[in-house]
Formats: C-alpha cells, sequence, structure tokens
C-alpha cells in the first residue's frame, strides 16, 4: 500500500504544454496550454506530488515560456503556481534526451506525460514504462501499427497504464453519443464521417513537424476515428483503408520543398458483428463505412477547430456538431467567436481560484491520475481500465486506420487491409496488408 502522492515528468514544452509557440504566445484557443495549466492545478489540489518536471529540447526557451506561464497562470489565478523544474538546463541549446535526465529523477509509480512530435512518441513511452511509470501520450499514440502493439504488450507486463490522450471521450455529447449508439434502440453501424480543421496559421506553429515527421489525418482524424473505434467496440470491426489527400497550400506555406498534405480523407469499411439472429461473428453480411476528414488549411472563422460528425445506424442517426455549443462571445480583441468552455475554461471563480475542472482536457488527466493512484495503492490493476479509459490495448484499430491511411498516401492511394484472427480475437487486429491498385 502507497500514500505517497505521484510526481510527474512533463515531457515537450509546445503548445499543448505551455502554450508559448514560436514568436511569443499562441493565438489559438489555447493562449496558456493545457497540460502544464492542469498538473499545476492538480497539484494544488493534492492529487500530484509537488514535484512537476518539464523536459524539451532547448533550454533557452525555458525564461520566455516561464515569464509567459507566470503572466497568465499566477498572476491570474489565487494560490495557482506555475513553478516546475526544467530539463535542459537554460543555457543548453539543443538537448533531445533531456528528458531521459528528468526521468531519472522520478520513482516507479510516478506520472509521464509526453507531448512531442508523433514520431517521438515510442521511444519516449518504452522508456517511461520501462521505468515503470505510468503514462499518458498525446494522440496518435505511435505512427506505426507495429509500435502500438510492442507498447500495449509492455503496459501489461509492467502493470502499468499506458493511455491515449483524446479527451473527446470526455466531452459529455460525444459520451452520450456513444451510449445512445450502443443503447439497443440504433441498431447495426451504417455510415460515417468526420470534418475536423485548423486555421493554416497552424502550420507555423508546427513548422518543425508538419509534413515532416507526421501529417494532418495522425493529428486531427486521430480524435473522430477514436470516438468511432471507442463507439463501435465488441460491435464492429474496421476492416480496409484507402486515402486520399489536397495538396498546394502548405507546401507553398513552408516553401522549403518539403511534401506536405493540406486536407486528407480516409475512407475505411467496416463490417458489423450484429446481424439480429444469433452470433456469427463478423459475417453478419452487414457492412458500414466511415469517412474521416482532417484539415489544416481553414480560414480563419468562428471558432479555433471546426468539428463535427454524422452517424447513421439502421434505426436511428447522431450527429454533433461541437465547434458550435450554441454560446457566442464577442471583444473589440478578438471579434466574434463560437467558444466552448466544457473543453478548457480559462475564467476565475467568484474567489479567484481556477475553476476549469469540470472541463473534458482536464477531465482526461484526472482520471489518468486517479486511475495511477488505484494502481499504485494496489486496489487495481492496469489491466482493469482497458476498457474505461484510452488504453494502449483498446485503442489498437486506431492505430491500424491512421497507419494504414498513411500506408495508402504512400503506395498511389492503394486500399490497405487489416487483418484480423477470426478464432482468437475478432476485433483485435493483427497486420496490415497493402492490396494492389
Ligand atoms: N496543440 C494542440 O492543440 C494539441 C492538442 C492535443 C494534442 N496535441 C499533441 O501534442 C503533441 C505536441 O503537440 P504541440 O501542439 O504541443 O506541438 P508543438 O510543435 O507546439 O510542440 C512540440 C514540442 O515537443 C518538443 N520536443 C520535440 N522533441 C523533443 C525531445 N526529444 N524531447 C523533449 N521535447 C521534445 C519540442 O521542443 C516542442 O516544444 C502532438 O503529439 C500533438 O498531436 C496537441
Amino acid at each position: 500500500m502507497s500514500k505517497r502522492l505521484p510526481n510527474s515528468v512533463i515531457i515537450g514544452t509546445g503548445e499543448y504544454v505551455t502554450g508559448y509557440v514560436p514568436g511569443g504566445g499562441s493565438k489559438s484557443d489555447k493562449s496558456c496550454g493545457v497540460v502544464g495549466l492542469v498538473h499545476f492545478d492538480m497539484r494544488r489540489r493534492g492529487l500530484i506530488g509537488e514535484r512537476i518536471l518539464i523536459a524539451g529540447t532547448n533550454g533557452t526557451k525555458f525564461p520566455p515560456a516561464r515569464e509567459h506561464l507566470k503572466r497568465l497562470i499566477d498572476g491570474r489565478y489565487r494560490d495557482l503556481s506555475s513553478s516546475f523544474e526544467s530539463f535542459p538546463s537554460d543555457d543548453c541549446k539543443r538537448d533531445p534526451n533531456a528528458y531521459k535526465e528528468a526521468l531519472n529523477q522520478l520513482q516507479e509509480g510516478d506520472l509521464v506525460s509526453v507531448f512531442t512530435p508523433d514520431d517521438t512518441h515510442f521511444e519516449m513511452t518504452k522508456e517511461a514504462l520501462e521505468r515503470g511509470c505510468h503514462v499518458m501520450v498525446a494522440k496518435p499514440l505511435v505512427l506505426e501499427f507495429e509500435q502500438h502493439k510492442v507498447l500495449a504488450d509492455l503496459a501489461m507486463k509492467k502493470n502499468r497504464l499506458l493511455l491515449v490522450e483524446v479527451h473527446k471521450r470526455f466531452d459529455p455529447i460525444y459520451s452520450d453519443a456513444r451510449q445512445r449508439l450502443n443503447s439497443g434502440q440504433m441498431g447495426p453501424f451504417g455510415y460515417f464521417y468526420s470534418y475536423m480543421s485548423q486555421p493554416k496559421f497552424q502550420l507555423d506553429t508546427f513548422q518543425a513537424w508538419a509534413g515532416i515527421s507526421s501529417d494532418i489525418s495522425y493529428y486531427l482524424n486521430s480524435h473522430h476515428v477514436d470516438w468511432h473505434v471507442w463507439a463501435m467496440a465488441g460491435r464492429g470491426r474496421p476492416v480496409s483503408v484507402r486515402a486520399t489527400s489536397s495538396s498546394g497550400q502548405a507546401e507553398k506555406r513552408f516553401g522549403d520543398g518539403r511534401k506536405c498534405e493540406d486536407t486528407i480523407t480516409l475512407m475505411v469499411d467496416w463490417e458489423n458483428k450484429e446481424s439480429g439472429s444469433g452470433d456469427d461473428g463478423c459475417n453478419s453480411g452487414m457492412k458500414g463505412h466511415a469517412v474521416y476528414t482532417s484539415s489544416w488549411t481553414d480560414p480563419v472563422s468562428d471558432v479555433h477547430s471546426q468539428q463535427h460528425f454524422y452517424c447513421q445506424a439502421h434505426h436511428g442517426f447522431l450527429k454533433a456538431d461541437q465547434a458550435h455549443r450554441g454560446y457566442y462571445v464577442s471583444t473589440d480583441q478578438d471579434g466574434y467567436k463560437s467558444v466552448n468552455p466544457l473543453y478548457m475554461k480559462y475564467t476565475t471563480d467568484a474567489e479567484g481560484y481556477y475553476n476549469g475542472q469540470s472541463g473534458y482536457g482536464y477531465q482526461s488527466f484526472e482520471k489518468f491520475v486517479l486511475a495511477a493512484h488505484q494502481v499504485n495503492e494496489g486496489t487495481k490493476l492496469a489491466s482493469d481500465y482497458n476498457n474505461l479509459l484510452p488504453s494502449a490495448v483498446s485503442t489498437l484499430q486506431v492505430t491500424a486506420i491512421l497507419h494504414a491511411g498513411r500506408i495508402s498516401l504512400d503506395s498511389q492511394n492503394s486500399t490497405v487491409r487489416i487483418n484480423y484472427t477470426e478464432q482468437e480475437n475478432l476485433f483485435k487486429p493483427t497486420s496490415l496488408t497493402v492490396l494492389s491498385n
């Protein structure tokens, strides 16, 4: 039994962690970041230990990032301190291994959050799990299906949580939609589409990796693919993926010869398990299909990110527009905006305290921390959370779809089959195969 509060390492110092981006404070909807603020508040509330360590590559970025956080957090919220230990030191221009130094400070059962470019997630997560830490990773967990399997197995072997930070699962509307799809009223799945985008100025924020080590589908389709896979758990499975894309705007903006899609669409065929007449595996003969589209070349609009989906089942449909909650704010500074305080709420309560704990961007981390307490105290196993939280074990289909999409784009839009071993597990993909055009 351990009552010690776990300390935390956050790897990454970018927009999602600090809100501090090349050129100053982010102009997105996350001006003081998400991961740092949530950790500082969880420390104030006594959910995590005193030590919060943040690791980046460039130490010279820490002094202005600290100033930025001090102004927007300490200067704004009562009793909330944004203090943290940083790696590498402030005079170090570049050390991509500084995160290992931060991990050296931790004990087994401590917490690691990985919020770095997608191609670095695998090594960092593996290292943190091997040291016996619980790990929360930004979506997408990894770029490659085989890497996902390795990490999921390692987490189970070590009895450690390995979660993907897909906060939309905690949005009251998205989680209600999932429950309704599974309520028995809707019937087998037929058709799904989603669209998610960001304004093109985000390309400047992500210039270090956009088109180089990841793409817009990994970055944004990952959200709705995760929701759909989660909603279909035990009822159907994705079997093939074909991807297509648009280009021209991002490549022109970067102007450095890199290849970078503007918009990516994944077209995915699904098989339904249920046929309404007994259990015939996934051979019910009833197919569904899904179209997931994401873009980072939208113009500036009333929201930072357009995001909506439509899901048709045999006896009903669900439709959600996450960008428009029927709540609008206009200021001289920012103009007319559709805002969503259900995600991250930055305003204070009547006594001046930060009170965004109910936001689903916050909840996502709090659930990770509370689950880690249970595993550390021995009251639960990490595997008890496999289906309760977005674990690596339960999200293999997500990486299978995203990776198959990338393979399709890189092989003249070929169809990529997702393979399963029928007898062993109807829903656990085993490999990907490129089919000829
Ligand atoms: N920005 C968002 O709204 C958002 C939302 C959810 C998830 N995410 C995810 O968070 C991750 C990071 O996104 P971001 O928006 O903060 O990106 P960003 O480009 O603003 O920041 C990436 C950060 O990672 C750091 N980094 C790179 N290599 C590193 C290394 N070896 N060691 C330590 N740090 C390293 C960089 O220094 C940089 O600070 C991505 O996986 C992204 O999908 C971002």
